[in-house]
């Protein structure tokens, strides 16, 4: 397929003929991870800041946001450990991945890097390995803070602080990735709702996963 310039700052999304990105399985671990995630930004918030308590109502009550916190805590562990037999091989990074980054202005202002791009970009890659670091950074600092009696007081302490440094880290990447999934590159919800893009959206997002595809008979 040949790849025609476009200097907007979108897809071509016309192209008749989806593909395949994610299958079901892909797609209802990524909304586990992104439901117990946004469960766990609630009811962390409620917990954290005395001002947003009032969250712990809405969520099931003040008792039920404590003993339930830690336990959907795991479920979301869980989904990342699934996450990472999915997707570590297609997250490895490559050459072209440095080019990707040297690009990275253009990219943020167009959508578009104009790199030979395979199933995902270094953007992708770097959000991919952030979520796995961070996750188990989470978890493990969690654990002390479910059971305190574990430690001495100044490691709990500690343990409390990097929890919520990574917490607040977690908050950012979550909110460019959705704002990115969502606004900034139209045609992409499709691929985690339906687990199908458009050939025009991967031409232009990830061109050698589509040559890879077609190759393969898709
Ligand atoms: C609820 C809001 C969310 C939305 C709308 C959303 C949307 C998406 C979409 C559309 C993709 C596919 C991108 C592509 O294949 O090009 C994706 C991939 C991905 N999502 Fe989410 N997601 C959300 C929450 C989360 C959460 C909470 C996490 C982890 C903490 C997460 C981690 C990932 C990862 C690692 C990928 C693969 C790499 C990437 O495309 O960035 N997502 N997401």
């Amino acid at each position: 397929m040949t790849i025609i310039a476009n200097r907007g700052t979108t897809a071509p999304t016309d192209t008749p003929h989806e593909i395949e990105r994610y299958p079901l399985f892909d797609r209802m671990v990524h909304w586990g991870v992104a439901l117990t995630f946004t469960y766990l930004l609630l009811s962390g918030m409620a917990l954290a800041y005395p001002r947003l308590a009032w969250l712990q109502t809405w969520l099931g009550g003040g008792q039920t946001v404590r003993a339930a916190h830690p336990w959907v805590g795991v479920v979301f562990t869980v989904g990342v450990v699934l996450m990472i037999v999915q997707w570590a091989r297609q997250m490895r990074f490559e050459p072209t991945d440095r080019e990707w980054v040297h690009r990275m202005r253009a990219y943020t202002r167009t959508g578009h890097s104009g790199v030979d791009v395979g199933r995902y970009n270094a953007g992708q890659k770097g959000y991919f390995w952030f979520v796995v670091v961070f996750s188990l950074i989470l978890f493990v600092t969690g654990i002390p803070l479910w059971y305190p009696w574990m430690l001495s007081s100044g490691w709990n302490q500690a343990a409390r602080l990097i929890h919520h440094a990574s917490y607040l880290a977690m908050l950012a990447g979550f909110i460019i990735h959705v704002y990115m999934s969502t606004v900034m590159l139209p045609g992409t919800m499709s691929a985690m709702t339906t687990g199908k893009v458009t050939r025009g959206w991967a031409a232009w997002h990830h061109p050698r996963w589509l040559r890879e595809k077609e190759g393969a008979g898709e």
